[in-house]
């Protein structure tokens, strides 16, 4: 474990490596306690780099056994190795090192170097996990050719792989046997890995637009092969997709996925060898909810798209993570949207951005997409680097449209082709080819925090003008008092308030219009329409052109206009939203003078008109009947938070929109035509969403005959979506009644032994509102199945309480948040990079009331002056302190 954990690494730092690696030989011999790593590299000094500058190699926890130089023994004065780093004065102009050290994989419960994870040994080495490996230029601008050769027991590990191409293989003494592989992509020691072990394996072959034969495999736990289809699938839909779209096809003869139990992130794109965290490889009707379908789908092509955007081109150094991340992100969404629905995609997509990354960038840890400094890189795989790097993306796909979009791309992918490259290269290829200027967008990545644009507008009937006036305003931010005006595509229209339908102007002036999305990039800007006949209404930032907040006081009727009009989907349910929103504030209010709230009528016509609506895809009427959840809404109020009175609030309005609903729930739900046999389509997908909803609102509403449709789908569901609904819905809305205990031990009879869906059972008790859910969870932590070691156990319990449940964790009393700091101490020891995540759920405590708040700050603070904690973790305590 590093030590020192208080130094920061900075951007405006960074200078070229002295010495560059070209050729790395590894040779493993595998051992649970013991693993031998016998590395072998070819360095060579860089031309321009000081002649007698040492070779400085990167180690973390390492035990050397030898060193040699050109084949010759290091002599003791040559060299000095302590546990995380390895000198060597004044080497040769080239030279070759082999340094032997020893691993073990068994005792690595931090899940980053070589571990085992359900008894087979597998790597993740993104961002500095190689270090714990072997003695090396652990940084992404050192790409070199890799040669592994494993060995180990041929019994409990028939499987041997790594990255690249497969080459010899055979038997050894003693029961043991080999085999080598060979990459000859260049690549960072990043995406370094191996797997080795006893798994199922499924194939398929796929041939490329460029003619090359390829082997795909999918390795899972034995036994599991049969939920690995799904996966392979959606691995096959993305490299055709890729081909296709971006013209990127793949580059060597196999391609491996390994799915793990143990695993810290979603899942990791080492060259030709992907490990996954098998939640987002396993499905089966019966044991994965369309949603998981969905991620699988997403989060196999988000990996392999990596292959081109970050593995072929990779980042020059760490601060450009979103050069990699930002972009493919925006590739899989891309993806996603031509595989199921574009609209109900990017309403989806905005809706994660804006409960993730926009309280992230309104908090202490706001940070540019771009960072300019960083204590422990793990801590910046952020929403912000991911979710809006990819609106970034997005904003210059728009800015430009998508021919020059798309010819800036080819420009990036051939020029920067083998390259570590940084986001001015990236930019500077779309101003190439649109000769357009970025610097002002380039903003965008170096300034922190959302936007806001505060909008006035003035109809001149005489004059037939409509003015639009926008002025823009950033916070600060940790480390940025003062912002920059962005250059940003608006996508504006405007409703007729008696037509209904989109008004075109005669001309527009003060922004050019491109099909209606105009270009802001000063501080204040006014765009006029002429010839506007009548009063419109404002429909503004439509399809979520720029990641902004906009303010601007719609009427309520005119949300109900947009809500119900609008042709562009996005700002249909936008403005439903917002109308839910407003009706939960006022019903806030009322309710805080002990008064009945009261509903505005159009809201509620409004809500049946959606649900009745067969012209829109059930999907979207499933996700516009969504109320936002209790976190946004708290975002939205921005300060003095009370977690109880939201939920009061937002649970009476469910109440009374199910009283509307529940008399069509059932007609709905017949023109449904509900299928019989579960396919993971997102058509379906959104069938089974909608009557869920309405079921849920019934449910609300205390309808009798809801609560049995509850109890009998719980019963007789044939697919995991319908039943992990209804046993949410029933542990939430009959909390301590037989029903619920029925359930509880229903579900954990049918799942006790699928690790996977067990994670359900124990995130539904800990996603129960209310005071009660701490007991519960500590009760959860106490039960035989609960496990420190396993991430997604972990975060079944203490992240969806923390995260996914307001009222408990933020406990008036202070025990939600005593807990789960007492959960962070006992993990920070065991695995920091996820002890430091679930930290953040602390990002937004500042705004909570002043008791909260209060107990909060205390809690904190008596972490900070306990045992020492991880680098991962002090420096994201010390952020949210500062
Ligand atoms: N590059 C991986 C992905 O986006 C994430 C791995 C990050 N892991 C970590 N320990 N920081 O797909
Ligand atoms: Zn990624």
């Amino acid at each position: 474990m590093r030590t020192d954990t208080a130094k920061s690494f900075y951007l405006k730092d960074y200078r070229a490596p002295d010495y560059l690696a070209r050729t790395v030989d590894l040779r493993f011999v595998l051992h649970p306690e013991q693993s031998e790593v016998t590395a072998t590299v070819s360095y060579e000094r860089r031309k321009g780099a000081d002649g007698d500058a040492p070779l400085v190699l990167d180690g973390d926890g390492l035990e050397l056994v030898s060193a040699s130089l050109d084949g010759k023994p290091l002599a003791g004065d040559r060299y000095s190795a302590t546990p995380d780093r390895f000198t060597l004065a004044s080497p040769p102009q080239r030279f070759t090192l082999k340094t032997v050290t020893r691993v073990n994989p068994g005792a690595n419960t931090a899940l980053s170097g070589l571990y085992l994870s359900g008894g087979n040994y597998c790597t993740q080495c993104e961002a500095e996990g190689f270090r714990r490996i072997t003695y090396f230029t652990d940084r992404p601008d050192v790409m070199a050719v890799y040669s592994v050769r494993l060995e180990a027991d041929a019994k409990q590990t028939p499987l041997l792989l790594s990255n690249g191409n497969p080459g010899r293989k055979g038997k050894l003494a003693g029961g043991r046997h080999f085999a080598e592989w060979h990459d000859p992509h260049p690549k960072p020691s990043y995406l370094f890995a191996l797997v080795a072990g006893d798994l199922g394996s499924i194939h398929r072959a796929y041939v490329t637009s460029e003619g090359r034969k390829v082997k795909l495999g999918i390795h899972v736990q034995k036994g599991k092969e049969n939920q690995a289809g799904y996966a392979m699938d959606a691995l096959v839909r993305s490299m055709r997709w890729d081909e296709e779209v971006f013209g990127c096809a793949y580059d060597l003869d196999v391609f491996n996925i390994v799915a793990v139990p143990d695993f810290n992130m979603g899942a990791m794109e080492n060259k030709g060898l992907n490990i996954f965290n098998d939640k987002y490889v396993l499905a089966s009707p019966e044991t994965a909810t369309d949603t998981d379908y969905a991620r699988i789908e997403g989060i196999v092509a988000h990996e392999y798209f990596h292959n081109w955007t970050g593995n072929r081109i990779t980042c020059r150094d760490w601060f450009q993570l979103c050069l990699k991340e930002g972009l493919t992100v925006y590739r899989d969404q891309e993806f996603s949207a031509d595989m199921r629905s574009r609209a109900v995609k990017r309403i989806e997509d905005v809706s994660l951005l804006r409960a993730h990354q926009f309280p992230e960038d309104a908090g202490p840890l706001a940070h540019p997409v771009r960072p300019d400094r960083y204590r422990e890189i793990n801590n910046f795989y952020t929403a912000t680097v991911y979710e809006k790097g990819a609106e970034l993306v997005r904003m210059i796909a728009t800015l430009l449209g998508p021919d020059v979009f798309m010819k800036g791309m080819r420009r990036y992918l051939s020029k920067h082709d083998g390259e570590a490259a940084t986001i001015e290269q990236f930019i500077a290829c779309f101003e190439a080819v649109s000769k357009r200027d970025l610097s002002r967008f380039f903003l965008w990545y170096t300034q922190a925090g959302t936007p806001v644009l505060h909008v006035a507008t003035h109809y001149d009937r005489s004059r037939k003008t409509f003015a639009v006036d926008i002025e823009q305003s950033q916070a600060p931010t940790p480390g940025q008092a003062r912002k920059k005006p962005l250059h940003m595509p608006l996508a504006v229209g405007l409703v007729g308030s008696v037509s209904k339908q989109d008004l075109k102007a005669e001309k527009v002036t003060g922004a050019e219009d491109q099909g209606g999305i105009f270009e802001l990039s000063q501080r204040r800007q006014k765009i006029t329409f002429h010839g506007i006949d009548e009063k419109p209404v404002l429909s503004i930032n439509r399809g979520f052109s720029a990641p902004v907040e906009i303010d601007y006081r719609h009427l309520d009727r005119e949300l109900g206009l947009l809500a119900a009009h609008d042709s562009d989907l996005f700002m249909r349910w936008q403005s439903f939203r917002l109308f839910a929103s407003r009706q939960i504030f006022a019903a806030m209010r009322s309710l805080a003078r002990r008064k009945k709230p009261v509903w505005k009528k159009e809201f509620l016509d409004a809500a049946v008109k959606i649900a009745e609506n067969g012209d829109l895809e059930p999907a979207f009427r499933a996700m516009a009947l969504t109320l936002p959840s209790e976190t946004e809404l708290a975002r939205l109020l921005g300060r003095n938070i009370n977690p109880d009175a939201i939920y009061k609030a937002r649970r009476a309005l469910s109440n009374a929109v199910g009283e509307q609903l529940e008399p069509l729930r059932e007609t709905i739900t017949e023109t449904l035509d509900l299928p019989d046999r579960f396919e993971p389509s997102g058509a379906d997908a959104g069938k089974r969403e909608l009557a869920n909803r309405l079921l849920a609102y019934g449910v609300h509403a205390d309808s009798e005959t809801a609560e049995a449709a509850l109890v009998e789908k719980f019963r007789a569901a044939t697919n995991m979506t319908d039943r992990e609904f209804a046993f949410r819905l029933i542990l939430q809305e009959m909390q301590g009644t037989p029903a619920a205990e029925d359930a509880v031990t229903r579900f954990h009879e049918r799942y006790r032994d699928d690790p996977i869906v067990l994670d359900k059972w124990f995130a539904a008790q800990a996603a129960v509102s209310g005071r009660g859910a701490v007991a519960t969870c500590r009760k959860l932590v106490a039960d035989d199945a609960f496990n420190w070691t396993n991430p997604n156990r972990v975060r079944s319990v203490i992240g969806t309480f923390s995260s996914g449940n307001p009222t408990g964790f933020n406990r008036a009393d202070g025990a939600g948040y005593r807990f789960i700091i007492d959960a962070i101490r006992k993990l920070d020891a065991i695995n920091p990079q996820v002890a430091a995540r679930l930290l953040t759920a602390f990002r937004s405590w500042r705004m909570l009331e002043p008791e909260r708040r209060k107990q909060a700050q205390s809690a904190l603070r008596r972490l900070k002056k306990g045992r020492k904690l991880s680098r991962d973790s002090s420096e994201i305590l010390d952020r949210m302190l500062s």
